[in-house]
């Protein structure tokens, strides 16, 4: 595995590499989640390259940028033992050089959800990416489910600007007692950590409540919230039920795939996690055609 730092030594990288390439782009402190992207795109390229950089302008102020989970030689292993092809770990000053000012920005599928909790949030994200897509220059880069307002993003960023690659949308890897796999867990005291199971508990309970007919968004919503409650260090953030294609809050109910959000707050961790209703469609076939629309 061939681990770069510049982009000079990238291109050069990139360059011997005439195959097919799988892109997984991440900000290191890596779990199972990511990995299952790296399983993903080795399945459908005949080589990866993933990319660790955590990203400075996608974090607000107030945001935990200097306290993020940092392991670099652990990720690594973790990518070589994965079989990555070739990693890319750039500095913050190579990404934004002095002078640095274009910016990508989408507009509407931005504005709900964790664009409105974190404003700026994914104009960060877009550029970042974007220029990640132009230095490796993927022919499908890999995302994850649990992002999904961010896998909607990007989709409508490839689509808009016409980037020559497919955006691959892979299903959350959860924890054995459901708590989805995030590189923020590391923040949670063991109660909490234990406290934090009730997030997956809760989108179960509405998928149950789907599947037996239920339809209406506030019916499903109190299915949520009576479960969130119950859990005396759980805070709720928001439940968002949402048309997965506009990610449009849905009023009354919709006979089209719904996409469930929930963000607890534990102490000053944000968990997120979503689903897709029904739940027969948490498939990367469907993610990738669904969330943001096709
Ligand atoms: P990061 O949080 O490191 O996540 C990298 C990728 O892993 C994203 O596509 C994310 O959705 C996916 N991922 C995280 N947890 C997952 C889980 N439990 N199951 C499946 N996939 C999971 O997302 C980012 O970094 C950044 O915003 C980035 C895209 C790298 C741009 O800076």
């Amino acid at each position: 595995m061939d681990v770069v730092e510049s982009i000079d030594a990238l291109r050069q990288a990139r360059a011997r590499i005439t195959a097919s390439v799988g892109l997984v782009t991440t900000m290191g402190a890596l779990h199972a989640g990511h990995i299952a992207l790296v399983e993903q795109a080795r399945t459908e390229n005949d080589a990866v390259i993933a990319t660790i950089f955590v990203n400075p302008t996608q974090f607000a102020q107030n945001e935990d940028l200097s306290k993020y989970p940092r392991d670099i030689s652990r990720d690594l292993d973790m990518l070589r033992q994965a079989g990555v092809d070739l990693v890319f770990t750039p500095t913050a000053e190579q990404i934004y050089p002095t002078g640095f000012q274009t910016w990508i920005e989408v507009e509407q599928v931005t504005q709900g959800l964790e664009g409105e909790r974190r404003p700026g949030h994914f104009r960060g994200v877009t550029t970042v990416v974007a220029k990640l897509f132009n230095l490796t220059q993927p022919h499908r880069a890999y995302f994850g489910q649990k992002d999904a307002q961010q896998a909607a993003v990007i989709k409508r960023m490839v689509r808009d600007l016409n980037m020559p690659l497919a955006i691959r949308v892979c299903p959350t890897v959860h924890e054995a007692d459901g708590l989805a796999m995030s590189s923020r867990n590391v923040y949670l005291s063991p109660e909490q950590r234990k406290a934090a199971a009730v997030i997956r508990r809760s989108l179960l309970a509405a998928s149950a409540a789907y599947e037996k007919g239920e339809r209406d968004t506030n019916n499903l919503r109190v299915v949520i919230e009576s479960l969130l409650k119950s859990e005396p260090l759980a805070q709720i953030d928001y439940i968002s039920i949402a048309d997965a294609g506009t990610l449009k809050n849905i009023k009354g109910s919709s006979d089209k795939p719904v996409l469930v959000s929930l963000v607890v707050k534990m102490g000053n961790t944000r968990l997120l996690d979503n689903m897709l209703l029904p739940a027969s469609l948490n498939t990367i076939e469907e993610l990738t055609q669904i969330l943001g629309g096709a």
